[in-house]
């Protein structure tokens, strides 16, 4: 495991940001796979001012969204698909159709989870998987929960990750209550994680992932069983996890 620890969130988003990079520049035609969250945004920012300098193309590049809410159209501007499209999508040359991402706004989520499964198993699963990080250890939507989900699945969101999202929203009522997330087992089987932390409330999150028991409890602990994994974190997120290992 490599582990980055920057200085503020700015190198943190430089260093996160360079990692996808080589992966596109060492291969154009990778399989991208991408998260929404705060923690990112400024890692597109990045890759989004490389690519307009003409430094960076995303034009063979394929990309698989971790997850979605669900009852959300593609149009909502707290939809995971709009995310995308606003802080990465639109700003640089990837093709639309080449870009995925669950669809939230389906009669049977169910059948989009099989569906999106096929998507990404179909693409040969990610080259490198990108990954923010819950505050209660969460990965994409896969919540502390008794087992590892292994695909794709429908999950229902925990009061602390409803609390946590509450923010982009008009309230917590608000929040949609579930979700449709790659699982574990998805996420696992990418070629390289890297996997993104930024500010104090994520401290002890890292802490457990890296350092605790692998639990279910506990989702990202399971990156501990993984054999390509990059941590880039800020000095306040990574805090815990760096006086633990001195
Ligand atoms: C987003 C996702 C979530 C977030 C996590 C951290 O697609 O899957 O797991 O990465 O909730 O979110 P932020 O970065 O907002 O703290």
């Amino acid at each position: 495991m490599r582990i980055y620890q920057e200085k503020d969130y700015n190198a943190m988003s430089r260093r996160a940001a360079s990692v996808i990079a080589a992966q596109v520049v060492s291969k154009p035609d990778c399989v991208l796979g991408l998260a929404t969250g705060s923690t990112p945004v400024g890692t597109y920012q990045q890759l989004i001012q490389w690519c307009k300098q003409g430094d960076l193309s995303f034009a063979q590049v394929h990309s698989v969204n971790l997850d979605e809410y669900c009852g959300l159209a593609p149009e909502h501007d707290q939809s995971y698909r709009y995310f995308m499209q606003t802080n990465l999508f639109d700003h640089v040359d990837i093709k639309p159709e080449n870009t995925n991402v669950p669809s939230g706004l389906v009669s049977d989520p169910e059948e989009e989870c099989a569906r999106y499964e096929d998507v990404v198993k179909g693409l040969g699963y990610a080259d490198l998987q990108l990954l923010g990080l819950g505050r209660n250890g969460h990965i994409g939507f896969n919540e502390p929960c008794g087992e590892f989900p292994l695909a794709t699945h429908l999950v229902d969101l925990t009061e602390s990750t409803i609390e946590a999202n509450a923010r982009f929203f008009a309230s917590a009522n608000d929040v949609p209550k579930q979700a449709l997330t790659m699982g574990v087992g998805t996420i696992m089987k990418a070629r390289k994680i890297l996997i993104v932390a930024s500010g104090a409330d994520k401290a002890d999150a890292v802490w457990k992932a890296f350092c605790g028991p692998i639990t279910p409890e506990v989702p990202a602990s399971v990156l501990q069983l993984h054999p390509d994994v990059t941590l880039v974190g800020d000095g306040s997120a990574l805090a815990k996890l760096m006086e633990d290992k001195a």
